[in-house]
C-alpha cells in the first residue's frame, strides 16, 4: 500500500518532499479544523444565551437592552499568525491555553447601564466560568477606548464529552462601538503610526461619545418613567377575560370527566 504521507512525486521517485513536514501539516490542518469547530459551537451557545436574555428582557420589561450582536471565529491563518507572534507551540493544547480570542462575541447595547446588566446576566449563569473581566468603561484605555471585556469558558458537549471552550465577550454601547470601529480603521490605515493630531482628535471624540452616552441615558430614564405609568393602562396582549372563560370551561370539563370515569380519583402520586 502506498505511504499516505508521501506525495505522488515522491512515490514516482521525483523530487522528494519532506514526509515529516507533510505529516506535520496534515496533522495541524486537522487540529486547526477541530479547534475552529469547537469555538464555532461555543459561539453558537453564547449567541443562544444572548438571544434568550434579549427576549426575556423584552418580555419582562417591554424594552430591549441589546441593539446588536456580532460574532466571529478566527481563521486558521489568523490563529497561526498569533501562534508565531506569541511564540507558542502549534499544538492544540498550547493554542487553547495561550490564545483566548479565537471565539469572539460582541454585544452592542443601547445604554451604559445595560452593558453591565447584560454582562452580569451572562457571567452569572452557572455553566459560564469567568476567567477574566476588564472594565474599560470605568477605566478607559489611554486612547479613549471603552468596552467591557470578559473571557469566559463554556462547556461544549461533543460526542466524546464536554470540552471547555474560551470565548472573548465584548460589551459596549452604540457610541463606544461607533468610536472603536472608526479608531480601528484609522489605526489600520496608518499601519499603527497614527499622526499625533488624529490621535488627539480621536481622544476628544471618545469624550464626546461618552457625553452622548450619558445624555441619552438620562433622557431614557426620564422617558421610561412616563412609559411605565402609561403601560398600566394598556390592554394586555392576551385577553384576560377570554383566558378566564377557557379556564372555567376546562375546570368544568375536568369535573365532568371526574364524575364519569373516575380518572380524577387517582392521587397525585400516580
Ligand atoms: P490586554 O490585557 O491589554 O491584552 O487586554 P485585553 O485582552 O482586554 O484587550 P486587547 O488589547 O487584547 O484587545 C482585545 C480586543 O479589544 C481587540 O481585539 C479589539 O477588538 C478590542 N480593543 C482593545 N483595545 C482597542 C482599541 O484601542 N481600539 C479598538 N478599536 N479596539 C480595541
Ligand atoms: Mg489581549
Amino acid at each position: 500500500m502506498a505511504d499516505p504521507t508521501q506525495t505522488p512525486a515522491h512515490r514516482a521517485g521525483g523530487e522528494p518532499a519532506e514526509p515529516a513536514d507533510v505529516v506535520f501539516a496534515r496533522r495541524m490542518r486537522k487540529d486547526f479544523q477541530r479547534i475552529q469547530m469547537e469555538h464555532e459551537f461555543a459561539v453558537d451557545e453564547m449567541l443562544t444565551k444572548v438571544s434568550i436574555l434579549r427576549r426575556e428582557f423584552l418580555h419582562l420589561h417591554r424594552y430591549n437592552p441589546i441593539e446588536h450582536v456580532g460574532s466571529r471565529v478566527k481563521t486558521s491563518a489568523s490563529i497561526l499568525q498569533k501562534v508565531a507572534r506569541l511564540g507558542i507551540d502549534p499544538t492544540p493544547e498550547a493554542i487553547r491555553a495561550g490564545i483566548h480570542d479565537i471565539a469572539g462575541v460582541r454585544i452592542t447595547c443601547s445604554f451604559i447601564a445595560d452593558t453591565y446588566r447584560v454582562l452580569d446576566a451572562l457571567t452569572s449563569q452557572t455553566d459560564v466560568g469567568v476567567l477574566r473581566v476588564k472594565d474599560y468603561i470605568a477605566h478607559p484605555k489611554p486612547n479613549g477606548y471603552k468596552s467591557l471585556h470578559a473571557l469566559v469558558e463554556i462547556p461544549v458537549f461533543l460526542s466524546t464529552g464536554p470540552v471547555p471552550v474560551t470565548v472573548e465577550v465584548q460589551v459596549r454601547t452604540i457610541a463606544m462601538d461607533f468610536w472603536a470601529s472608526l479608531e480601528h480603521k484609522i489605526y489600520y490605515k496608518y499601519d499603527g503610526s497614527v499622526p499625533a493630531g488624529i490621535v488627539t482628535s480621536l481622544t476628544e471624540a471618545a469624550e464626546l461619545a461618552d457625553q452622548l452616552d450619558q445624555r441619552m441615558e438620562e433622557l431614557h430614564t426620564e422617558v421610561r418613567g412616563v412609559g411605565r405609568e402609561r403601560a398600566e393602562d394598556t390592554t394586555p396582549d392576551l385577553d384576560e377575560r377570554m383566558l378566564l372563560r377557557v379556564w372555567d370551561s376546562a375546570r368544568a370539563d375536568a369535573r365532568a370527566e371526574g364524575d364519569g370515569d373516575g380518572d380524577n380519583a387517582r392521587g397525585p402520586a400516580d
